[in-house]
This record gives C-alpha cells, structure tokens and sequence, in this order.
C-alpha cells in the first residue's frame, strides 16, 4: 500500500549525533526505501514555542539550522517535502475542535507529558499550551492524513493519543481519519544515545553532545574526553563496557567494515569488547577507532552544510513552498471536518 508519512521535530536547537542515531537514519532509511507516496516532515516551531514562549529567538534561529541540519545529513527536498509548522495556521483551528475531545485528566496522565512538566519543574507554573500540546500534535498528526509516524520512543503516547482523539472524533461526528501508526526504532541504542559525560541522554540542555556542524578537531577532542569507565585506570585493567559511552557510540555507529579500515587486528566489535573486559586494552585505542567512525559519518555532511549555509534564501524558499503546499492539503480536511461536525453553513443557503 501507498503510506503518507509524517514526522515532525522541534527546532530548539542544532541537531546532534543523537538526532541521527535514532530519528535521522531513520528518515534517511525510510527515503531510500522509497516505498511512500509522500514524506513529510514539519519543523515544529509552534510546538517548541510551548515551553519557549520567551526564547523566541532561540526557536526562530534555529528553524532554518533544522533544515540544514537535515538537508546536510541526506535527507532530499526532491523526495521529503519539509516544512514549518506555523506556515500551517489550519493546524490550530484543528487543534480547536479537538480540544472539545480530550479531558484534562486525559491529558495529564499522557506519561511524556508527566515526565516534560516535571523535568521542566513546571508545577505551579505550567503554561497551558504546553499541558495541551499533545492535542496540537493530534491535529499535526491527523491534518495531513498519514499513515506512518516515524518517531522516538517517547512519541508513542502522543501517537496514542492522537488516535485517541481520531476515533473519539470519528464515532462523535463521522469518520473522516485514518488510524496512523508509530514507527519505532527497536533497537534502545539506536533509540537514545547517552551523553559524552555518561548521562543517560544527549540532549542540548545537558551540554553533553557532539553536533553535526562540528569540526573535525571539536569532535576529536570531545571523544577523547568521553566517559568511559573511570575504575579502568591502567592499560591492563580489567574495563567495563555497559555504560561505557565509547562502547555504547560503538554499538551504535560501529560497522564490520570499519575494522577491516581502521583497526584491522580486531575482526568484530564483540572481540574488541572481549578484549576491553579482559584488560589490556586502553581507552585511547578505543576512542581514536570511534572518531575514526564519527569523522567518516560528518566529513559529508560537513561539507554539504558549507554549500547549503550558502543559499540560506533557496532554503527559506523551499520552505515557503511547502508550506503553501501543505495549506492546500490542510483546507481540504479542514473542510471535511466542518462537514463532519455539521458547521457547514454555506449549506443552510436556499440558492
Ligand atoms: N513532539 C515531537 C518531539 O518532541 C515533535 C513533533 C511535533 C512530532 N509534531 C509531531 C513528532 C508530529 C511526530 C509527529 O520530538
């Protein structure tokens, strides 16, 4: 069957190795599976605007440094049609309707919520729009109609809650959605890279990630200050590997044929572990493999950035486009949910 896939990503920040581990190769698998009829994919500046209502600045920069991002790491405007979410107010005017839907208590047991609100310490201030952004991200998830949501782990509550909302709609007025489904990555390491300091997460407000637009020696220098494992003092101690950052990098960017290049006296990732447990072999061996690794995965999308960082505007323009695009696509189903609740006026005319 032809899918419509959708996914979407807040702009608060440059992307980072942890956006390629789980969403980015993701997207880029999904392009060259080619096995859609469209892709989109939505920079979603109202949604980072929940909790960032007073850095705009920081949400407005980074939209267009999202795109490059992506464009830079291989995702093809000529197969992903990518777009900013405000460019769509009609995301809004669904997210109204859908608001009629849901109950508070509803949405404050959604556990992604829960967790944001409490890492945000948002207790006795929490901004409404933020409480309720699972609802907007219904309406970012049913206005297009897609089939698939490729997304993180911690997206499948709202994608739950999207076709929560869809099917509340559908027995209420008419059935108009699709019921869309997650697309999860499986594999926990490629879901979550930990951070360079060993924190469970990379994540930009831990400052602890290495970022697509680095240079070659910004990102050596932060490999060779990872967290490995601080009782493998000596060469020839004995050297844990779980929660060893180098090693869970390794588990998740490591290829067979990266030994045969870079470290031929190794055949496999197993045997170099075996290795590291035993003692005997030392962290700078093992880091100097990784950014070996690394630089191979960023030298083209470095380079591809320094083109794109170039025409700044045919990227603003691509993304005007879409968006006109993509409004087109939203009136229609705004209309048909007019029709579904019964607010179609125009039809109480007498000609
Ligand atoms: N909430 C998602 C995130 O934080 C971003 C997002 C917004 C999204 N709208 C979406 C993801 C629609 C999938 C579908 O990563």
């Amino acid at each position: 069957m032809a899918e419509t896939i959708l996914t979407g990503i807040r702009p608060t920040g440059n992307l980072h190795l942890g956006h390629y581990s789980s969403a980015i190769r993701l997207l880029l698998d999904i392009q060259e599976k080619g096995d859609y009829d469209n892709f989109y994919v939505m920079i979603a500046d109202t949604q980072a605007l929940t909790d960032n209502a007073k850095n705009v600045d920081k949400v407005k920069n980074s939209v267009v440094q999202v795109a490059i991002d992506l464009l830079s790491a291989g995702l093809d405007p000529k197969k992903a049609t990518i777009f900013i979410q405000s460019e769509v107010p009609e995301l809004f005017e669904m997210t109204g309707y859908f608001m009629n839907l849901v109950t508070l208590s509803r949405l404050k047991r959604n556990p992604t919520i829960k967790e944001e609100i409490k890492q945000r310490g948002y207790e006795t201030s929490l901004p409404v729009g933020f409480l309720t952004y699972p609802i907007s991200q219904a309406a970012d998830i049913l206005l297009f109609s897609p089939t698939i949501i490729p997304a993180g782990d911690d997206q499948a509550p709202m994608i739950e809650q999207a076709r929560e909302i869809a099917h509340s709609f559908n027995t209420q007025y008419a059935p108009i959605f699709k019921m869309p489904k997650g697309m999860i990555p499986e594999s926990k390491v490629v879901a979550r890279l930990p951070g360079l300091d060993g924190k469970l997460k990379m994540s930009k407000s831990l400052g602890n990630c290495i970022y697509l637009y680095e240079d070659e020696a910004a990102v050596k220098q932060k490999i060779m200050n990872a967290y490995t494992d601080p009782s493998h003092i000596k060469v020839s101690d004995p050297g844990k590997v779980e929660g060893n950052t180098v090693f869970a990098y390794l588990d998740a960017f490591c290829k067979p044929e990266h030994f045969e290049k870079y470290l031929p006296e190794y055949k496999s990732l197993d045997e170099l572990k075996a290795h590291y447990r035993r003692g005997g072999l030392g962290d700078v061996k093992v880091k100097l493999f990784l950014n070996n690794i690394i630089n191979e995965i960023l030298t083209p999308i470095r380079a591809k950035r320094k083109e794109l960082e170039n025409n700044i505007d045919d990227i603003y323009k691509m993304l005007f486009e879409n968006g006109k695009k993509m409004r087109k696509i939203a009136d229609k189903k705004i209309a048909e949910m007019h029709d579904a609740i019964g607010i179609n006026y125009q039809k109480f005319l007498n000609k």
